[in-house]
């Protein structure tokens, strides 16, 4: 197929204003195929690009490096971007919207508003803020600093429980009318909250954490998903390393000059890491038998589950990249795909997917509409 027509199906949006052909550069192929995503069409995986320069489980990479990197998604025919104003925070954003810049109108980019950040002092509190006046500010900063007119994709971080869903919607339905935001997002919502947002302004795209480590979606989320034609976007998709095969219960995450997220994730003491080597091992057995990588398995599993589901490998290194977009050739057969379900269905996982305080943030309804509340 060439390059130009199947820009022309993985590309950006499937009801924009397409601006001139892009083609990748010489030599580089772009990954095959393309998904919808409730309203959005864009590539098979994403890219998460939280890890660099957040200092999550790295310290911040080179900027020119990481703007490489992701020239080379986009010639790889990546066209899901993934950021926050969170991450950093602030600069995550920045680097974003300075690689990307150049791909105006042909990649999509999501970020998220709500956590409680002091404007001032770059400060997380800890806490949450949907107030819709916050909202609208989040926005004109994103837009700032994405160097975008409008924002592609614009998620609810978490539910904040001292505001009702309605408002948020709201808040967000009038920036789409004004032409700030293209399309409206929740990660980690209660189910009761995100059929009441989709009732005030129809949500595009729920992004909550999917991968063969955690499996919770699979409960009644992807039904409601399915139900109501909003896309998934998978965070942590290879289980923040784990399911690459790279991290074993020898592996250590206190790492001098940035604090590694995982130090403090349940799922990453050396008990829940040896408890969980099964998993691994399964996957290492699927890569042999599939000519490919346990973070390639992981990430075809994924991709088998539903059509519109979009995992968001993050990864700060190319030779990462390239591995992990190889998940998209490698197809299962049904009979294939119900052993593997099976075999990973009979492994136990062993530990809490976030540490108490976070965990709390996720599936957490909103309050009642104010009227309700008097
Ligand atoms: N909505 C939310 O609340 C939320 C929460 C967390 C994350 N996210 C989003 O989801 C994205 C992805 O999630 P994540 O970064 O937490 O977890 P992840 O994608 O499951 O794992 C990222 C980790 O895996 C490593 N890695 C990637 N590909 C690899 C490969 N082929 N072989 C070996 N190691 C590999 C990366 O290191 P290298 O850099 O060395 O490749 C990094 O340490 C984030 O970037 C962010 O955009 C959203």
């Amino acid at each position: 197929m060439a390059a130009a027509s199947m820009l022309g199906c993985a590309g950006a949006r499937r009801r924009s204003e397409n601006g001139t052909p892009w083609r990748p550069a010489a030599g580089v192929r772009p990954t095959p195929g393309s998904r919808e995503l409730g309203p959005l069409e864009v590539s098979p995986l994403g890219l998460g690009c939280m890890s660099m320069n957040s200092g999550n489980y790295n310290p911040p990479m080179d900027r020119h490096e990481m703007i490489r990197l992701m020239h080379h998604a986009v010639d790889r025919g990546v066209t899901y971007f993934d950021t926050a104003e969170a991450y950093g925070p602030f600069v995550n954003e920045e680097l974003v919207g300075e690689a990307l810049a150049p791909y105006k109108g042909k990649v999509v980019i999501g970020t998220k508003f709500g956590f409680d950040i002091d404007y001032a002092t770059g400060r997380r509190t800890g806490g949450l803020n949907s107030r819709p006046a916050h909202i609208r500010r989040v926005a004109d900063a994103s837009l700032r600093r994405l160097r975008l007119e409008a924002i592609d994709l614009f998620y609810q971080h978490r539910v904040d429980p001292t505001v009702p869903i309605e408002d948020v919607a709201g808040a967000v339905k009038d920036l789409i009318a004004e032409g700030k935001v293209r399309h409206f997002g929740l990660s980690e919502p209660g189910m009761k909250t995100l059929r009441r947002a989709h009732a005030v302004q129809p949500v595009a795209v729920v992004q909550n954490e999917y991968s063969l480590l955690w499996r919770g979606p699979e409960a009644e989320e992807l039904a409601i998903f399915e139900e109501l034609g909003i896309g998934l976007v998978a965070w942590s998709p290879i289980g923040l390393g784990f399911l690459t095969g790279t991290i074993d219960e020898h592996t250590r995450f206190d790492r001098p000059g940035y604090t590694d997220y995982r130090l403090t994730n349940p799922l990453f003491t050396p008990e829940a890491l040896r408890a969980n080597m099964p998993l691994v091992h399964l996957l290492r057995d699927w890569a042999r038998r599939k000519d490919s990588t346990p973070a390639q398995i992981a990430l075809a599993w994924i991709l088998a589950q539903r059509p519109w589901i979009v995992p968001i490998p993050g990864t700060t290194n190319p030779q990462h990249l390239d591995e992990n977009l190889g998940a998209v050739a490698v197809e299962f057969t049904p009979e294939e795909l119900r052993e593997l379900n099976a075999q990973a269905g009979r492994v136990v996982v062993h530990g809490e997917r976030l540490r108490k305080e976070l965990l709390v943030m996720s599936g957490r309804e909103a309050p009642p509409p104010t009227r309700d509340r008097r």
